[in-house]
């Protein structure tokens, strides 16, 4: 089969690699990937958002597979435009998308079928949202951009000075242009937060392993909220008990509320939850696969991937095979340009790869690269993802982190705290 893989981060070089794996591929398309991705596929030149361009790649290259990765393409409606040009895909259409594209859908969904997730109230007037604030007089409290913000338009305000500054921004500065015409304001909860990435074909549902995120830039969760500076999987929270939990009042009830909307949802649906005194909650959903979550996920599969995409796209998920490495870990480190996720330098050498962008002991996602005169050079935020893995976590740290001191590039930053809080809850 001759597949088109939409997207150009880590999260994309790690589907690639396991797409490679499949005897069924014979050749990958990435558009418009990066330089590690170079290296396991045929990269082209047309942006992760331009849908028609990249109907039209399909369409000439005779594209037997599209596989869709990002959001925006996802809420743009890039699935839609496949199908409607023959291109099986995997993702989401546009309207299973807006589980993440709207955040006062994915509430108003969870409320109407009883989802575990933060109280909250949806508004699209700032006066009124920030007489509620007042009104509650309780903090933290969060306040979130109804669309998608590049992962930025999550406050949690610690003070009410705080939270009218954000409303201000979002609704009245616009700093996310239209997705902030309307904000949730939520309850703020405590406990460890979960990742689990599931395959879902509209009416069945199967949990990938789960994983732990480092959202924050700086060791101790201290910093800015980036993207996500490295996981752990599987995630030591989240036990049995949790996971027959979250199944029974989480995932099926999700696929069904979207079934009975009219919506179904094809594709990976991820579960951002929290595991709160009073049960697991769902902090958010996303439409797609997680980064760097995918990183740690992924290396753990042991079923043919480009089976299981087919699977879903069919309608079929419960035909195939999906099976995940027992007593295994995988930790994925992130290498990102300093200064990230503020402003930073590109164009720095890397050292320490082989001339397939990798390095012996681990397995290395290209997030950020170009690839230049037989060279690799850093061209984003999040340039490297670093993973390994092992029997035991504190193996699979040590594999990542002693790959890190070989792969280096001038500026580099890295959190040397990947994995410590799961370690404690072992
Ligand atoms: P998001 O950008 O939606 O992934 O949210 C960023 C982070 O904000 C999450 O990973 C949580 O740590 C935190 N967060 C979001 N909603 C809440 C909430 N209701 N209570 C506490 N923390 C939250
Ligand atoms: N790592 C979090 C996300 O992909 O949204």
């Amino acid at each position: 089969m001759k597949l088109l893989v939409v997207g150009g981060g880590g999260r994309e070089h790690a589907i690639i690699r396991k797409l490679n794996e499949s005897p069924k591929v014979d050749k990958i398309y990435c558009a418009p990937g990066n330089g590690g991705i170079s290296r396991d596929a045929e990269c082209v030149n047309i942006g992760a958002c331009d849908i028609d361009n990249m109907v039209a790649f399909a369409k000439d290259n005779a594209i037997d597979f599209c596989v869709v990765a990002p959001d925006d393409p996802l809420a743009a409606g890039m699935v839609d435009a496949m199908n409607g040009a023959d291109i099986p895909c995997f993702g989401p259409n546009k309207a299973a998308a807006r589980i993440e594209g709207s955040k006062v859908f994915a509430k108003n969904l969870m409320k109407k079928y009883g989802i575990p997730t933060a109280a909250y109230e949806v508004f699209d007037d700032p006066h009124a949202a920030m007489d509620y604030v007042k009104a509650q007089n309780t903090y933290p409290t969060v306040i979130k951009a109804d669309g998608l913000a590049l992962g930025k338009g999550v406050i949690l305000a610690q003070t009410e000075e705080e939270a009218m500054a954000a409303i201000h921004s979002i609704m009245e500065d616009k700093q996310f242009g239209d997705s902030g015409n309307q904000i949730v304001i939520e309850e703020f909860l405590t406990g460890p937060e979960v990742s689990v990435l599931s395959f879902c074909d509209g009416k069945t549902i199967v949990p990938m392993v789960s994983s732990m995120d480092h959202k924050r830039a700086l060791d101790g969760d201290q910093g800015l909220n980036t993207g996500g500076m490295g996981t752990v999987a599987p995630n030591p929270h989240y036990t049995d008990a949790v996971a027959k939990e979250c199944m029974e009042t989480i995932f099926l009830p999700t696929v069904r509320a979207m079934e009975a909307e009219g919506c179904p949802f094809a594709g990976c649906l991820y579960f951002g939850l929290m595991l709160t005194p009073k049960g697991p909650k769902v902090i958010e959903y996303n439409c797609r696969f997680g980064d760097p979550e995918t990183q740690v996920v992924l290396p753990l599969l042991k079923s043919d991937l480009l089976d299981i995409f087919v699977a879903v796209s069919q309608g079929k998920l419960d035909s195939v095979p999906v099976e995940f490495a027992k007593d295994e870990y995988a930790a994925c480190v992130v290498e990102a340009s300093g200064g990230y996720p503020q402003n930073y330098e590109k164009g720095k050498v890397i050292q320490g790869l082989d001339e397939n962008g990798q390095c012996d002991g681990v397995t290395v996602y290209h997030a950020g690269t170009k690839y230049e005169n037989g060279q690799f050079l850093t061209s984003g935020g999040r340039v490297l993802g670093l993973t390994a893995t092992a029997k035991t976590l504190p193996q699979a740290l040590e594999k990542a982190y002693q790959a890190a001191e070989t792969v280096t590039f001038e500026k580099m930053h890295l959190r040397k705290d990947i994995g410590q809080r799961a370690l404690q809850a072992l």
